[in-house]
């Protein structure tokens, strides 16, 4: 999937953006603070449903303005739109697809599949197991048709037991069905989560060696639960210390990815550059794996792409992200770091976002926090960059 048109309305300090972007690489480039990473975070909105700069998605509403409206044409037949709007003074967000409303957000996932790479990237790897289990179910979720069901049977039995447990005082009776339920999904999802990670690993250690060969390095899929036991048995002898604790101790809402070097974890060991390096081998061996399994492309949105990688490894990150067929919207404050990187032939087009010019509204306020997004040149000149 790629985005065919994008228009953002009352985004942070983005004027109306009306954007035509290249099928393949669109490089943003603009001074600090102009609205680059904005831009990313309205498409990211657009597929997802929430900002990766905050979880309170009001704030991304422009200041003074009443609401955010964003749109995205996507290219393909039939013909699909996706459109998120969020008021100010409304908690809800409406989501909208092919222009039909109460759109879910699965679908809007489905349609917009995105993977983010960006300065915080490195968290994946030193943060909790709950960001790497959002990584692993987009797999899982992109490429098997049935995870989403055997997932929200998982999540609703999780929600009562623990409700339950919360509880404290319980006839063992009640526990018994959401367990059963529990029992049932979650080894599902073991098994979905399982087959996904045996196609996964060939393809991040094939990528990870093209960005960066790094010996010792091994990735693990944990289950969340004991590897020789059945969930059941599991659930049923952990009851006592689980009303102690009021929380469900284990089960697939505890999977996790483990990523370790010589046997320690990586975050321990590698540099900034080299997580930075491996977080971006495991977003792109997603999206490698979407094409050869399911042939379908994400949009990859890179933000601030210079940053920790130096001269050779970014070259090396354009060359594979250009050996995928897929779309992607990357940010620099200086253009002349993801210039000349691109084989003649693949689809570049240039966009600046620029300051608006300070000037003096009715008010008598200034408009100078608005930027405005502007091609550089003619679509002719900039489409293809040659190296
Ligand atoms: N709700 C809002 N309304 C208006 N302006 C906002 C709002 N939230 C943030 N801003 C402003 O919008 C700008 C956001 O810029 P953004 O982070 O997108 O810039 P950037 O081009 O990515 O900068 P950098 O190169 O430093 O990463 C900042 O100037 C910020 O002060
Ligand atoms: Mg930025």
């Amino acid at each position: 999937m790629s985005i065919e048109q994008l228009n953002l309305q009352g985004l942070r300090n983005l004027a109306p953006v009306a954007m035509v972007p290249s099928q393949r690489i669109n490089l943003i480039s603009g001074v600090n603070g102009s609205g680059k990473t904005s831009l990313l975070e309205g498409i990211h909105i657009l597929g997802m449903g929430r900002s990766f700069r905050t979880r309170q998605l009001k704030n991304a509403i422009q200041r003074d303005a009443s609401q955010m409206t964003l749109f995205a044409r996507l290219a393909g037949e039939p013909e699909t739109t996706v459109g998120v709007r969020r008021f100010r003074d409304q908690s809800e967000l409406e989501l909208r697809l092919k222009g039909s409303k109460n759109a879910r957000l699965a679908e809007l996932a489905e349609a917009l599949p995105l993977q983010l790479i960006n300065p915080d990237a490195f968290r994946l790897l030193e943060g909790s197991p709950a960001g790497r289990r959002e990584f692993l179910d987009w797999g899982v979720f992109h490429v098997k048709h049935d995870f989403l069901a055997s997932w929200r049977r998982a999540r609703r039995a999780l929600k009562h037991r623990n409700a339950l447990l919360r509880r404290g005082r319980i006839a063992p009776q009640e526990l018994d069905v959401w367990e059963h339920e529990l029992a049932g999904s979650g080894e599902l999802i073991d098994q979905q989560r399982r087959e996904w990670f045996t196609a996964f690993l060939p393809v991040f250690e094939e990528t990870l060696s093209a960005l960066l060969p790094m010996e010792g390095l091994t990735l693990h899929y944990a289950r969340g639960w004991d590897k020789t036991r059945e969930l059941a048995d599991v659930l049923a002898a952990s009851r006592p210390t689980d009303l102690q604790m009021g929380f469900t101790q284990q089960g697939p809402q505890r999977a996790d990815l483990r990523i370790k070097i010589h046997r320690q974890p990586a975050i321990e060991v590698l540099s900034r550059g080299q997580q930075k390096l491996v977080v971006s081998a495991l977003k792109l061996a997603q999206g490698r794996l979407l094409e050869s399994s399911v042939n379908r492309h994400c949009v990859y949105l890179i933000d601030d792409l210079p940053a920790e990688l130096d001269k050779k490894h970014r070259q090396r990150f354009c060359e594979l992200l250009e050996s995928m067929q897929c779309q992607a919207f990357i940010t620099s404050v200086e253009p002349a770091a993801l210039e000349n990187r691109w084989l003649s032939g693949t689809e570049v087009q240039m966009f600046h976002v620029k300051h608006l010019e300070q000037t003096e509204t009715p008010s008598g306020g200034s408009s100078s926090a608005l930027s405005q997004l502007m091609h550089i040149g003619s679509d002719h000149d900039t489409s293809v960059v040659r190296r």
